[in-house]
């Protein structure tokens, strides 16, 4: 029996292909490559030593989908397959929800009819909003997100709910990441973003190498330790670990189940330009500009319910997880291109 893992040539997906093998699971790969590289499983293979399926199909390719279900003998699926662009999902939000959404209901009714009842989906921190309360636990109320990738996740934690509440034998663990950063230790696979980067870590990371001249400093006014903006960093290496334990839990059927994978510690936009700066050897510059449309002061999570039931914990710190950023980079400045 395989594990398929949609999404799985991403930067999320390939980190948690190389634990799922290394814990002897076999796995089967669905991705289109819209936003990843075929290189990147090559590389799983390499680093694990162990073989894998990989098919280049759209989610919302039933008739693809389809036959890569009759071909494997699937028993879970860990759904990372979609969208991600905050910005890019105001401006397009019809694709985004068709590919995100519209792409989960073809897949979730293909795993229907072909008996595959078990998934894990990739569900984020954004599904908070503003947050009720800090430490995040899993009891806090969802809130109102500000942008239409942000409400995908939301929709989607819906509507797996309501899988299971028409049909009990449906098991769905939704996972809410913190912030993923860091790379696996070979250097090999790592986050590759296309364009100019959105989030913190792969720009301070472009900055270091070279590609962008300063990182801009979204507000130093907020109510935190040094006024910029404080989040939970999460090697993606634990957050890896943490799916493979999902697929663990999902053998105990409990119906639906959400936890928060974070490390449970905040840090400052100025903590990780400090931290990077030493990881890397050299100073990251920077330019405090005004505060980014969206943006919430502080969000760091209360991880205890995945350590209870997941006996999962992060182990990796900032340090690390600075290390293995710069050695992903400074190894493929390019990403997987040429
Ligand atoms: P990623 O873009 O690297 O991976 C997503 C993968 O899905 C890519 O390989 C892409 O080619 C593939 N894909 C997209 N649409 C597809 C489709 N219609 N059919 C088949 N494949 C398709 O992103 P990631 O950072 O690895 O994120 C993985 C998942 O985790 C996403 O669902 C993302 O929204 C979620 N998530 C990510 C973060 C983060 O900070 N990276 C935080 C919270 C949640
Ligand atoms: C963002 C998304 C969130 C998504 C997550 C992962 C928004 C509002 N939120 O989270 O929905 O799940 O990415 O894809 O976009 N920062 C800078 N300069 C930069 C980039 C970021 O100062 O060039 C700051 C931000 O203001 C924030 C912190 O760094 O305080 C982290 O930002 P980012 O990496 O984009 O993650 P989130 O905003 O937490």
């Amino acid at each position: 029996m395989s594990i398929l893992v949609t999404g799985g040539a991403g930067f999320i997906g390939s980190h948690t292909c190389v634990e799922l093998l290394n814990a002897g699971y076999d796995v089967v790969i669905v991705d289109n490559l819209y936003n990843a590289s075929e290189k990147a499983v090559d590389r799983v293979k390499e680093i694990t030593g162990k073989d894998l399926k990989f098919y280049q199909v759209d989610i919302r390719d039933r008739e693809g989908l389809n036959e890569v279900f009759d071909k494997e003998d699937v028993e879970s699926v860990i759904h990372f397959a979609g969208l991600k662009a905050v910005g890019e999902s105001v401006q397009k939000p019809l694709e985004y929800y068709e590919n995100n959404i519209g792409g989960t209901i073809t897949l979730c009714d293909v795993m229907r009819s072909h008996g595959v009842k078990n998934i894990i989906f990739s569900s984020s921190a954004t599904v908070y909003g503003d947050p009720a309360f800090i430490p995040i636990t899993e009891e806090c109320p969802k809130g109102v997100c500000t942008n239409p990738y942000g409400w995908t996740k939301w929709m989607l934690e819906q509507i797996l709910t309501d899988l299971h509440t028409a049909d009990p034998e449906w098991n769905v663990v939704l996972l809410r990441y913190f912030n993923p950063i860091g790379a696996h230790k070979s250097g090999m696979i790592g986050e590759d973003p296309k364009g100019i980067p959105n989030n913190l870590m792969p720009y301070i990371t472009q900055v270091a190498i070279g590609k962008l001249e300063c990182l801009s400093v979204f507000g130093d006014d907020y109510d935190t330790h040094d006024g910029t903006g404080v989040r939970d960093y999460i090697h993606v290496v634990d957050l890896a670990i943490g799916h493979v334990r999902a697929v663990e839990k999902l053998k105990e059927k409990d119906g639906v189940s959400v936890y928060n994978l974070g490390t449970g510690n905040g840090q400052s936009v100025l903590d990780m330009v400090k931290a990077f700066g030493k990881a890397c050897g050299k100073e990251i510059p920077y330019v405090i500009k005004p505060r980014r449309a969206g943006d919430i002061a502080t969000c760091y999570c209360d991880a205890s319910k995945a350590k209870k039931e997941l006996h999962w914990e992060a182990e990796r710190g900032l340090e690390e997880m600075c290390e293995d950023s710069w050695r992903w980079q400074s190894q493929n400045p390019n990403g997987y291109a040429e």
